[in-house]
């Protein structure tokens, strides 16, 4: 399945389910000063997580994002980037974990055919209202839903004791096992482990709280549902290839790199010239987009302007 038809795939369903399908904000947010550029789904509908100016109840998107956090990663692993695009669900004081969960289930195994037997899921390790959805109504086999604590399971990321302050909540995350004979081949291999073997799809948030700047979490006016899937990854999934860059959207764009800069005859090994050549495919995706809303690249650092 190409890129295009799972992005297109992804807001076709929950058009259906009556979410509104909401254009992708800029990479640069507008309003927001705590923000450079925007990195996530959420970002655009903030405020409405914090009950102002609601609008409309459900909404659907794949955001432009950019990532600057992982730039050191890029092209050295099979899915990190700066720039990407996320598909996401958001639910404003509507539908909380039941449906979020639910109909995430449904699209994989049902709208992408996905095997229910290769994913395995994970929850905050208090949140037994989650667990107890994926095992006794998704009935995911127990063996399989891991229960991890606030780095892993909780967003942002340790939000409730290294901030930042804002809407924050446990969620609950699905993985692609790519089997047994995949990655380290240990028995007791897991999502846990970064053999390779189990990649992340989808993180559902259930955002709950407000955190405040003396750590406490405030609960915010309403449980909302905000979900991010990265859609390279995804693809990556569909298409059977093991990294990123070999999808269908990446590979013309990292092989003419390869070809113009004579990576494929050139003296390091494969292994080398594939990362070089990702990169830069990655750096010129972030840079094309970025320019596109308004970035205005420059040798000077900002400090100086
Ligand atoms: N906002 C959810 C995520 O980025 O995973």
């Amino acid at each position: 399945m190409k890129t295009d038809d799972i992005r297109q795939a992804f807001l076709e369903f929950f058009k259906s389910k009556e979410h509104k399908i909401v254009q992708s904000d800029s990479l640069v947010p507008m309003d927001d000063p705590t923000l450079l550029f925007t990195g996530a789904g959420m970002n655009q509908f903030k405020e409405k997580f914090l009950g102002w100016n609601v609008t409309y109840k459900r909404a659907a998107s794949s955001q432009k994002c950019l990532r600057t956090g992982d730039l050191e990663n890029v092209g050295g692993t099979s899915g990190h980037h700066t720039f990407f695009e996320m598909l996401g669900n958001f639910s404003f004081g509507d539908y909380f974990k039941k449906e979020a969960i639910l109909w995430a289930w449904e699209f994989l195994t049902y709208n992408l055919r996905l095997k229910g037997e290769n994913l395995w899921v994970s929850v905050y390790k208090d949140d037994d209202e989650a667990y107890d959805i994926w095992k006794d109504v998704i009935k995911v086999p127990k063996e399989k839903i891991i229960k991890f604590g606030e780095k892993e399971n909780f967003w942002p990321s340790e939000a409730p004791t290294k901030g930042p302050c804002g809407p924050c909540g446990p969620c609950s995350e699905l993985f692609y096992d790519y089997g047994k004979d995949a990655g380290c081949k240990n028995q007791t291999c897991a999502p846990a482990c970064d053999c390779g073997r189990f990649v992340e799809i989808w993180n559902l948030v259930f955002t709950q709280f407000d955190r405040q700047a003396d750590s406490s979490l405030k609960p915010l006016p309403s449980k909302n549902i905000d979900t991010g899937m990265g859609l390279e990854r995804l693809a990556s999934v569909m298409q059977g290839v093991k990294t990123n860059f070999e999808i269908d959207i990446f590979k013309p764009l990292a092989g003419e790199i390869q070809k113009m800069a004579r990576l494929t005859t050139g003296r390091s090994g494969q292994a080398w010239q594939g990362t070089s050549a990702n990169a830069i495919a990655d750096h010129i995706r972030a840079v094309t987009f970025a320019v596109s809303d308004g970035v205005m690249p420059s040798k000077k650092s900002a400090a100086t302007w």
